[in-house]
């Protein structure tokens, strides 16, 4: 299953895109169950999808970090992905804050292999990510478009130096940076101008799905 071309205008060339994609490994570990819940949802779009999870996959099998969190779990796709390049013993943290999607990443994990190392956490992002007590290596950034200035502020301090964020949709359809962007892209285009401006951190717009800042601490 790959997500909706027709919802989801790809910022590069279609040609090209499809091209990238057949030519790019697929992720071996997706579940049935995880491809059900996504389906059932009637919002595929809303998931990683086959060519960003292997992006994520990637990232994390040659970062392998110790402690992963992940804002915004939706059905899991992201953290059955992130969750490949986990160091032993390490753990993904995952927060989703609608009981449903919760609930739909739960049943996923649970019929996953290893699902130990997932902390699949209800409620609020800002909330949680205030009260963890954690040093992260490698942060997926997938949830309220408009919050991602505030997240980026609280995870900071708890992120290594040399640790990652990996932001989804930076691009927001292409619309970033055009007179008619909408609400939630104005968020997203004031995140970016907050991380070019912080020189804190390293960081590369790549133009993969809807747009992926990388970020790096100094
Ligand atoms: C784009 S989906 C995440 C997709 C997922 N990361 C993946 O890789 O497949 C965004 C999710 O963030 C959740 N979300 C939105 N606002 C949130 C918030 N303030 N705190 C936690 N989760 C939130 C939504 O309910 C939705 O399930």
């Amino acid at each position: 299953m790959t997500k909706h071309k027709e919802e989801f205008p790809h910022i590069t060339d279609p040609v090209l895109q499809a091209y990238c994609e057949e030519h790019s490994s697929k992720p071996a570990f997706i579940t049935e169950a995880l491809e059900s819940a996504t389906e059932a949802t009637g919002q595929y779009i809303m998931a990683s999808g086959q060519y960003l999870g292997k992006y994520l996959q990637m990232m994390s099998m040659i970062i392998r970090p110790k402690v992963i969190l992940e804002i915004g779990t939706f059905t899991g796709y992201g953290a059955l992905c992130l969750r490949e390049g986990l160091a032993k013993d390490g753990i993904i943290y995952t927060i989703e804050k609608d009981p449903k999607h919760y609930e739909l990443a739960q049943t996923v994990f649970s019929e996953a292999p290893e699902s130990g190392h997932i902390k699949h956490l209800l409620g609020d992002a800002g909330d949680i990510i205030a009260d963890l007590e954690v040093e992260l290596d490698l942060v997926f950034v997938d949830a309220a478009k408009r919050q991602y200035s505030k997240y980026f502020d609280l995870l900071f301090p708890k992120l290594r130096k040399g640790g990652v964020i990996l932001a989804d949709n930076v691009l927001w359809k292409g619309k970033v940076g055009h007179p008619d962007n909408d609400k939630l892209g104005q968020g997203l285009d004031a995140f970016n101008k907050k991380i070019i401006a912080d020189d804190r951190v390293e960081n590369i717009i790549l133009p993969i799905d809807d747009g992926v800042n990388f970020i790096i601490k100094k």
